[in-house]
């Protein structure tokens, strides 16, 4: 949810701000800008859209200095416009925001009361002008921007640079992430650590309510309570901070390429090196003592969740609870005795799953963690964070996070059978087996790919599509339509097959192709039943099975793909390269833009 990034240099700023802002598109794209100072003097640049925008009117009004601040946009105050774009000015004082001012309107209606006008329908818009007041009041640009910041209620990562001081930023974060970057002589800000990749690997990471002040050669962190504090410099990975499209057309396709590779390191990471046993990193975790297991997520790590609590029931005969983060926080659901609860989330940054992991705490008896980032304040919040190494994920639709989480939480269920006992130590050895060779087989899913090219192709032709599922496959379902609407914008649900009948089955018609997620398991004839429902009503079903499942159902469906077999418990991980794979070619048919797709942002660090 907004990208923001800050450069005290020795060479020309907007150059450098402008390719860590591309390192955040992914945050958000509804506009972008940079401000900087040059012998004093504060200018600056916005441009409404993509980056690129920015970057062509850097060409024909190009920004001189060497120190500077950045952002791109994802909208929350106001229309995606110039005037509403970033960095706000007010007199000597610009301003870079990443969140929301939860108080703006009080402060807005105490500037306004001494004759201050608005220009801008943003939230930010607030700080600087607030700023500008202290600045007049004869306060020094630092504490300025210090006693605003005591002033803010919200989540946000702020930067603020000054006209008259080429030599000073201030940052702060509370609720959304920022990290600083050490360079010779240069110091940087950025709000994650690969948007500073290329110009250092030395970084701090700010802690809630931490504000800093920058020079060159200078960094003082004070915490919440203003006292000071000294966070550490840690040496970031190379490989973290790879952010190429590496041959692909676009980060998606990669992305969900590199599932055999990733999923085979996940699963390597959790197995002991002879593949039999499940070794988990953190303090021991002993599952016969928990009585409920809560999980909370949002979106596609929500389905995640959901599939897992198919493992984790059936597998290892726990109670399970699964909610939205956004409805659990705000429900006060009781979390009683012998509760644990674990939260999914790629970025580890999601306001409404950190939240709900807040309301947890001291309530739960352990807060678990399955995240991508491990820097990410929900691993940093959590008792013990289990990270699924998808490396890094720039695409907005979620693919290979979503099918690592499940094979962490799949080898977190597995290990809670093996302790509870609910599981035979043959059937135990033999899922670890299959998990060893789970790789191979979405290998040879992917092979798949042209014929779900093709398949995509007449799914483009569609206004609305259904997607149905039994059993672990139903939260697959849900994501396959997830998926598809995100990127391509078709109208698309999912349901358990058997809830058809109960109402969706009003919408079959010739016009409203129904993809069926169908493994040959032991739910499969109850599925196809469902399946002669839809095409007794002239229902286009594409039946994604393997070949005994297509044998058996194939008959009279419009299109068929044809998987691997596989064990039914891990049909949820291979069966989402298919779901993937027609989400990303019919967008592909449908010419919208698939790694940046409208209204959407990768890190959702607002409510
Ligand atoms: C969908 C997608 C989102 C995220 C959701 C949670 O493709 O990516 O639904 O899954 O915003 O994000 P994280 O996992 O970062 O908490």
């Amino acid at each position: 949810m907004c990208g923001i990034v800050g450069v005290l240099g020795n060479h020309e700023a907007a150059p450098l701000l402008v390719e860590a802002l591309k390192r955040l598109e992914y945050r958000g794209y509804d506009s972008a800008g940079i401000a900087t100072v040059n012998s004093g003097a504060l200018g600056r640049r916005r441009a409404v859209g993509k980056l690129v925008n920015l970057s062509d009117l850097l060409v024909h009004e190009p920004l001189a200095g060497k120190s500077g601040i950045g952002h791109t946009r994802w909208a929350t105050h106001g229309a995606p416009n110039v005037v509403n774009a970033h960095p706000h000015r007010a007199g000597p004082v610009a301003v870079v925001h990443n969140g929301i001012i939860e108080n703006f309107r009080e402060l807005r209606e105490e500037l306004a009361a001494t004759g201050i006008d608005f220009v801008t329908e943003t939230d930010t818009e607030t700080v600087a002008l607030m700023t500008q007041r202290y600045v007049q009041e004869g306060l020094a640009p630092a504490d300025a921007a210090l006693k605003t910041l005591s002033r803010l209620e919200g989540a946000f990562a702020l930067a603020f640079l000054f006209e008259g001081e080429d030599d000073l930023i201030v940052a702060a974060r509370k609720g959304s992430p920022l990290a600083i970057g050490h360079g010779d002589g240069e110091m940087f800000v950025g709000s994650d650590a690969i948007a500073l990749a290329p110009l250092t690997d030395r970084i701090t990471y700010l802690e809630e309510g931490d504000s800093a002040v920058l020079t060159r050669t200078s960094l003082v962190i004070r915490d919440a309570n203003g006292q000071l504090a000294n966070r550490g410099i840690k040496k970031i990975e190379i490989d973290q901070t790879r952010v190429d499209k590496g041959g692909h057309k676009h980060f998606m396709a990669k992305e969900i390429a590199e599932q055999p590779t990733v999923l085979g390191e996940a699963i390597r990471n959790y197995l002991s090196s002879d593949g039999t046993a499940i070794s988990l990193p953190g303090d021991a975790l002993d599952f016969t003592k928990i009585n409920r297991l809560t999980m909370v997520a949002c979106g596609t790590a929500f389905y995640a969740c959901l599939t897992a609590k198919y493992w984790f029931e059936q597998l290892a005969n726990m109670p399970v609870e699964v909610d939205v983060a956004s409805e659990f926080r705000y429900r006060e659901p009781p979390v009683t005795e012998g509760t644990v609860a674990l939260f999914v989330s790629q970025s580890g940054e999601t306001a409404d799953t950190l939240a709900a992991l807040r309301y947890c705490e001291g309530k739960a008896d352990k807060i678990l963690s399955v995240v991508n980032v491990p820097e990410s304040s929900i691993a940093r919040e959590s008792d013990i964070a289990f990270p699924i190494l998808a490396g890094t994920e720039i695409g907005v639709a979620s693919t290979k996070a979503f099918t690592c989480q499940l094979t962490v939480l799949l080898l977190l269920a597995l290990e809670a059978a093996k302790q509870r006992g609910t599981l035979d130590d043959a059937r135990f050895a033999e899922l670890l087996k299959n998990l060893s060779a789970l790789p191979g087989l979405v290998n040879i899913a992917l092979d798949g790919e042209p014929q779900m090219a093709a398949a995509a192709r007449k799914l483009a032709e569609a206004r609305d599509i259904l997607f149905l599922g039994r059993g672990v496959m139903y939260p697959l379902a849900l994501e396959g339509a997830l998926k598809l609407k995100e990127i391509s914008y078709i109208h698309a649900e999912a349901y358990a097959s058997g809830e058809l009948k109960h109402g969706p089955i009003a919408l079959i018609d010739k016009h409203v192709p129904v993809v069926v997620l169908a493994p040959r398991d032991s739910l499969f004839d109850k599925t196809v039943s469902n399946m002669q429902e839809v095409m007794a009503r002239a229902g286009k079903v594409l039946l994604v099975s393997d070949r005994a499942g297509l044998d058996e159902g194939g008959d009279g469906t419009w299109l068929t793909l044809q998987m691997p077999s596989v064990d039914p418990v891990l049909s949820p991980i291979l069966y989402a390269v298919p779901a993937q794979l027609l989400a990303y070619h019919t967008a592909i048919a449908k010419g919208t833009d698939v790694d940046q797709p409208r209204n959407l942002a990768k890190s959702v660090t607002v409510e």
